[in-house]
């Protein structure tokens, strides 16, 4: 027998296909986060980080087969991300997280969630203004 994943406990594909596509309708509109995405299309982009979400946490490793190792930071590098960008990519994922029915997503896994993007963000920061 396998344990269920956190993928599988919070609903699976659609659960990580809801918060990516609400997280990109925020980046879409945001002042601070819309001019660092290089295309003019973001469905791409959407796309990347919905399959490295679902990989992370237990689901299909879709990224990896198509990206390779993450290498966040690397891929990040391009970008200046400081406080700023880092606050308004956080306001925008908390946004499209609460968005998600706590049938789906309980108390404990919203938690663990958030605690990661958090962490996750925090850890990719490469300017200090
Ligand atoms: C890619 C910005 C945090 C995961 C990108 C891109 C930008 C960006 C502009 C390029 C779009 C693309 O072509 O895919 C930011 C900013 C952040 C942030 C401003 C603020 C801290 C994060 C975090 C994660 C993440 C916390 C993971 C939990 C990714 C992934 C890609 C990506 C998986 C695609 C990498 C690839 O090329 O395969 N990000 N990001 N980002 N970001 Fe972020």
């Amino acid at each position: 027998q396998t344990a269920t994943s956190f993928y599988e406990a919070v609903g699976g594909a659609d659960t990580f296909r809801r918060i990516v596509a609400a997280f990109y309708r925020e980046v879409a509109t945001d002042e601070v986060l819309r001019p660092l995405y290089p295309e003019e299309d973001l469905g791409p982009a959407e796309r990347r980080l919905r399959m490295f979400l679902e990989q992370y946490w237990g689901g299909p490793r879709t990224y990896g087969e198509e990206r390779g190792h993450p290498r966040l930071r690397m891929r990040h590098h391009p970008f200046t991300i400081g406080p700023l960008e880092r606050d308004a990519w956080l306001r925008c994922m908390r946004i499209a997280v609460a968005e998600i029915e706590p049938e789906l997503l309980d108390d404990e896994h919203r938690k663990a969630l958030l605690d990661y993007l958090e962490m996750a963000a925090n850890s990719l920061m490469n300017a200090p203004w």
